[in-house]
């Protein structure tokens, strides 16, 4: 995994494989804490005790292919970079999954661009309510939200072009205006 936007594309599908019809992304960049906190958290079936521990394991995933590795990359590239990943969940009551880094870590992978996450996870699941909050730099801040007055006829079928690339065009645009810029990760720093 390149980047930090790919493991979040990663979580935000299991949110949809957990039924979920509402997914937030929250992602800030903390500098005067040296803290990079990506949470990605939904309102799906949610797991029981034993489940969440579980998940941490590659050889445990509940599809057919047995194996389940997002959890695990995340947690591998959060702790090569002096971070942790955190799971809540109950069953019934959602997910919410938080993975903190430190920010200049010579080895904290790239943020990476979040506006392509977000289409590709639309592209797949356009009925699900996704919304996008960035914190950056200097308190600047951006919340989007897709379904603010988009109907789903809209966002499927001969629409769902348009409606892709509004998204990507305000994502950006309300991003880089908050202070979201390329990001080389945390050599860069
Ligand atoms: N948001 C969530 N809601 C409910 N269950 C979840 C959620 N995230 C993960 N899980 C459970 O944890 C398991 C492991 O997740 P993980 O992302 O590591 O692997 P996977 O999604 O099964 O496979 P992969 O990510 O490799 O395609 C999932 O199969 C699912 O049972
Ligand atoms: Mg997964």
């Amino acid at each position: 995994m390149l980047d930090i936007s790919l493991h979040l594309l990663d979580l935000m599908q299991n949110c949809a494989h957990s039924g979920a019809t509402r997914v937030e992304v929250m992602v800030h960049e903390d500098e005067t804490q040296d803290l990079l906190e990506v949470t990605v958290k939904d309102n799906g079936q949610g797991m029981d005790e034993e489940t969440v521990r579980r998940a941490m394991d590659p050889f445990y995933s509940s599809s057919p292919k047995r194996v389940g590795l997002g959890l695990p990359f995340i947690a591998q590239a959060a702790s090569i970079a002096g971070g942790c990943v955190r799971v809540d969940s109950t069953p019934g009551g959602g997910t919410e999954v938080t993975a903190t880094f430190q920010l200049s870590h010579l080895d904290r992978q790239p943020i990476g661009d979040l506006a392509a996450t977000a289409v590709s996870f639309l592209a797949g699941n356009p009925g699900t309510e996704l919304s996008i909050v960035y914190r950056g730099r200097f308190g600047r801040a951006f919340s989007f939200g897709t379904l603010e007055g988009v109907p789903l006829e809209m966002r499927t079928g001969l629409g769902q072009i348009g409606f892709l690339a509004l998204v990507e065009e305000r994502l950006r645009g309300g991003l880089a205006d908050a202070g979201f810029g390329p990001d080389g990760g945390g050599h860069t720093n």
